[in-house]
């Protein structure tokens, strides 16, 4: 435990803090709203170091899977403790999130940033409060923003390799399935799905996917791109008022996650595609979340990309207990299997899924 803090003033925060703490209370996130709760619980206490994880949004299955690991390496090995907040999806939510950490006297700060025009002032923060930023699963900081502050770490999945594993898997189909073409335009024309605006994931999977298709030379025309924030109901929401207007022009569906390729499918579906094999239409993804996967099977997604939520949390926890331990970050230290350390980033490797290989999206 880093600071002291009076129990007065962590009183205070227990009265304050309705947005933090874990929804699950079998979890160890609910020992994080506990700790919040309780206000004088470990992050006051002194007996163990303390790591508060602002996460993007709890309902986000990616992010729900990554939260429940890391809890779980947590509460396994009982080094460091864990507690989170939801930001909902809100920068607001996630600066008083912080904020709240920040009172608690956290030694650590784990930062599922969408605040991304603020990495400079959020690290000046750690910095004056001496806290371990670890940003993970979101846009990376530059490497002058790296220089400010040497306790700087950022653990995320390798986004160009995802949106090259779609575009490839597309290029594949085009090559094999003339019939691809539905207007005979001689173009791939694709509805582009994004999720949320500046994410470093969805930049990435969008240009890196359209650039595999340009590299195979074969001609885009996009028929929409929209920006769903990574969510299956807005997805199909948008697909189906897409298809209203230009269901004839559309020849794929290019998803930047899973949850938002699945939305995409039940509109599809219910303007009259997957019905037979002539009916077929490629769709693609990235996570491989369970119905990503089962969606696999069933053969209405063409491929996925791993994207591994539990090397992420394990990865995070990982890191903290290093850290703790006084060692450095490196590949050996780590040693995780399916990332690649590279100074104080912890980037992890997706792996292409398709029917031919679904075993291989367990985790
Ligand atoms: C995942 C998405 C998730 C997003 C949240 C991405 O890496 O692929 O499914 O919604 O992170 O930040």
């Amino acid at each position: 435990m880093k600071k002291a803090l009076s129990l007065v003033l962590a009183f205070a925060m227990a009265l304050s803090l309705v947005a933090c703490g874990g929804s699950d209370s079998s979890s160890a996130a609910a020992g994080g709203s506990s700790a919040a709760a309780s206000g004088s619980g470990a992050a006051a206490s002194g007996e163990q170091p303390v790591a508060g994880v602002c996460w993007y949004n709890f309902g986000d299955t990616f992010i729900a899977n990554a939260r429940n690991t890391l809890n779980e390496a947590a509460a396994a090995d009982g080094t460091i403790k864990v507690i989170d907040a939801d930001s909902q999806n809100d920068v607001a939510t996630q600066t008083s999130n912080m904020n709240n950490f920040y009172t608690q006297g956290v030694d650590y700060l784990v930062l599922n940033n969408i605040n991304n025009n603020a990495i400079a002032e959020i690290i000046e923060r750690g910095k004056e409060e001496d806290v371990t930023l670890i940003f993970a699963n979101t846009n990376s900081p530059t490497d002058e923003e790296f220089a400010m502050y040497d306790k700087v770490y950022h653990v995320s999945s390798v986004a160009t390799q995802s949106g090259t594993i779609m575009g490839e898997a597309l290029v594949k189909y085009w090559n094999e399935h003339p019939e691809m073409d539905r207007n005979g335009n001689g173009k791939l024309d694709y509805i582009m799905l994004l999720g949320i605006q500046g994410h470093y994931d969805t930049e990435v999977r969008s240009s890196y996917s359209l650039q595999a298709l340009a590299d195979a030379g074969i001609e885009t025309e996009c028929v929409q791109e929209t920006i769903c924030n990574y969510q299956r109901a807005d997805a199909q929401n948008q697909v189906a008022s897409i298809l209203q207007a230009r269901k004839d022009d559309v020849d794929a569906v290019i998803a930047c996650n899973d949850d938002m390729a699945l939305g995409a499918i039940e509109a599809l579906k219910a303007a009259g595609f997957f019905a037979d094999e002539d009916s077929y239409i490629p769709v693609v993804g990235v996570d491989a979340t369970a119905n990503g996967v089962e969606a696999i099977k069933d053969g209405t997604l063409l491929c996925t990309a791993l994207n591994n939520p539990v090397i992420l949390g394990n990865s995070v926890y990982k890191l903290m207990t290093l850290l703790n331990e006084g060692k450095e970050l490196t590949q050996e230290n780590l040693g995780m299997d399916g990332v690649t350390v590279e100074g104080h980033h912890i980037n992890i490797n997706y792996i292409g899924i398709t029917a031919d290989n679904v075993e291989d999206a367990a985790y």
